[in-house]
C-alpha cells in the first residue's frame, strides 16, 4: 500500500509529517520504528541532553525505542494540545517485553495537507521545575494548546519504610 503520509517543514517545529491522502479515523498510519534499547542505555548515551530534543518512545517498563537509529518517518511527527493520531503501544501477546510495539492511528478523519500530531505526554519524576516548563513548552498553535508537553508530575518512587 503507498504510504499517505511525507516529511517536510512544519509551523510546530523543524521537520513534521504530514498527510498526502485522505486517512480514516482508527487507520493505523504507522508503526514508530527504531532501535530497542533499555532505559540506562539510553540515559547513558543521552541524558546529558538538556534540549528536550529527543527521538525516543517509551515503549515499556523496560525499553525505549530510539528512533535515532534505524528510525523511520514516525520519528518526525511533532505534539499537538488538539491531536490527530495517538500513538498505541501494543502488548505483544506472550507478554515479551521485546516485542511490543507501537503504532500510530488516527483519532479522526485527517485531509491531505494536515499535519498528524500525537500526544506525547511527555512525565517527570517530581515537581515540575522552570526548566522542564521552558524544555517542554509547546508551540503546536492549536486553539486549546496549554503552552506544555507536560502532563502532572509522576509521584517521585519511594523505597517502602523499614519495619
Ligand atoms: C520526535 S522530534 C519531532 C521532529 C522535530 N520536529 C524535528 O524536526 O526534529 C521531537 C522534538 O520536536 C520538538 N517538538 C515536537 N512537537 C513540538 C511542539 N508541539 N512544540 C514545540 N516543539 C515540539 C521538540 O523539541 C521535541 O523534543
Ligand atoms: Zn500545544
Amino acid at each position: 500500500m503507498p504510504s499517505k503520509i511525507v516529511r517536510r517543514n512544519s509551523m510546530i517545529h523543524g521537520q513534521g509529517v504530514f498527510a498526502t491522502a485522505p486517512i480514516r479515523k482508527g487507520e493505523e498510519i504507522i508503526e514508530y520504528k527504531g532501535k530497542l534499547r533499555t532505559h540506562a542505555a539510553v540515559d547513558d548515551e543521552y541524558g546529558g541532553n538538556d534540549t528536550g530534543h529527543t527521538f525516543l518512545f517509551i515503549l515499556n517498563d523496560t525499553y525505549v525505542i530510539d528512533g535515532n537509529i534505524n528510525g523511520n518517518t514516525a520519528r518526525w511527527i511533532n505534539h499537538g494540545c488538539a491531536p490527530n493520531c495517538k500513538a498505541f503501544v501494543i502488548g505483544d501477546e506472550s507478554g515479551n517485553p521485546a516485542k511490543d510495539r507501537v503504532v500510530i492511528e488516527a483519532l479522526r478523519d485527517i485531509a491531505p495537507g494536515e499535519e498528524l500530531t500525537y500526544d506525547y505526554d511527555i512525565q517527570v519524576e517530581g515537581p515540575i521545575t522552570a526548566k522542564d516548563r521552558k524544555l517542554w513548552a509547546c508551540r503546536c498553535g492549536a486553539p486549546n494548546c496549554t503552552g506544555t508537553m507536560l502532563k502532572a508530575a509522576k509521584p517521585r518512587t519511594r523505597k517502602p519504610a523499614k519495619a
